[in-house]
């Protein structure tokens, strides 16, 4: 939050119910929460009015594949975090265009990472690790806590599938792709991003001082048991996860978080400059 020098308005691609636009509202931003999902839209403005910040947001429906009525640098900072930009396949390229196109100053978007989901396919009890109280109500915890043993005696390593994953980066049953290929399928297929791919789209789109992270890889190592140990005391909480945050930056492990890929870079105006006027014929 001490970084959001300058950053005064916010378009939140994605922004489910509000985790981010409402912390971001309450920084004092003015901030646009956009999502396809109409319950997403009416509990994150349950959630707004609860905190007090709804005259600080703008609730929009609509889908990140058309995001063309929005004007070039409406927003200072354009973000979206935790995947929608995945679930876009396959006009991701495309989204991050636009959603560059309309940043002044910034862009920070988390999308799925193709080398954090793999180690995903070789562990379907990946979520037990990290719940720290097995007793808590909640469902999600207590389905996993109960579905554990099940899990692991189903399980079967699919290596045919892990390749094809790794290949193309696509998520799902392939029969389902190349349903939704064919244009008859109506739900999205979910794309994960390598690395340096994910630079050279934003480099490509005028983006430059590019840092990527994948936010997860360093807790990833940690025993479920060494990990309730440190978050249950306040300092060594404090520091695991400063120090997570510094190892979890290294370019070297970057993609290699629990799932998301994170990047976040400056935009270079001059590029869109000489974009736009090439394109109407200025130049
Ligand atoms: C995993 S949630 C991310 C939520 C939020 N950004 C966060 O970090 O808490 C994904 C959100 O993206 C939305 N979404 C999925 N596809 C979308 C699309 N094509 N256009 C706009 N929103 C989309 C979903 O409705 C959902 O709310």
């Amino acid at each position: 939050m001490e970084r959001l020098d300058g950053i005064q308005t916010v378009f939140d691609g994605g922004a489910r119910s509000g985790r981010f636009s409402i912390l971001l509202a309450k920084q004092g931003c003015r901030v646009t929460h956009f999502d396809i999902s109409q319950p997403m839209i009416d509990k994150a403005k349950e959630l707004a009015e609860a905190a007090g910040v709804s005259d600080r947001i703008t609730f929009v429906r609509g889908a990140l594949e058309k995001l063309n009525n929005y004007p070039n640098k409406s927003f200072d900072l354009v973000m979206s975090f935790d995947t929608p930009i995945s679930y876009t396949y396959p006009n991701q390229n495309r989204v991050i265009g636009n959603l560059v196109r309309m940043a002044r100053k910034r862009v920070a978007f988390s999308v799925l990472s193709r080398l954090g989901t793999l180690p995903y396919l070789c562990n379907p009890v990946q979520k037990t690790q990290f719940i720290l109280d097995e007793e808590c109500a909640d469902p999600f915890v207590q389905w996993s806590v109960a579905n554990r043993e099940k899990m692991i005696r189903d399980f079967r390593f699919d290596r045919q599938n892990a390749e094809w994953v790794m290949a193309d980066g696509l998520l799902g049953d392939r029969q389902e792709i190349e349903e939704y290929e064919a244009g008859h399928a109506p739900w999205c297929i979910t794309y994960t991003f390598m690395p340096d791919e994910l630079e050279r789209i934003l480099r490509g789109f005028g983006v430059r001082n590019i840092r990527l992270s994948g936010p997860g890889a360093y807790g990833r190592t940690i025993p479920r048991e060494i990990l309730v140990k440190l978050m249950s005391d306040p300092e060594q909480k404090k520091d695991s996860l400063d120090f997570c945050y510094k190892f979890d930056s290294i370019s070297y492990v970057c993609g290699m978080g629990k799932d998301n890929l994170l990047a976040v870079g400056k935009i270079e105006w001059g590029f869109w400059l000489t974009h736009i006027a090439l394109f109407s014929g200025k130049r």
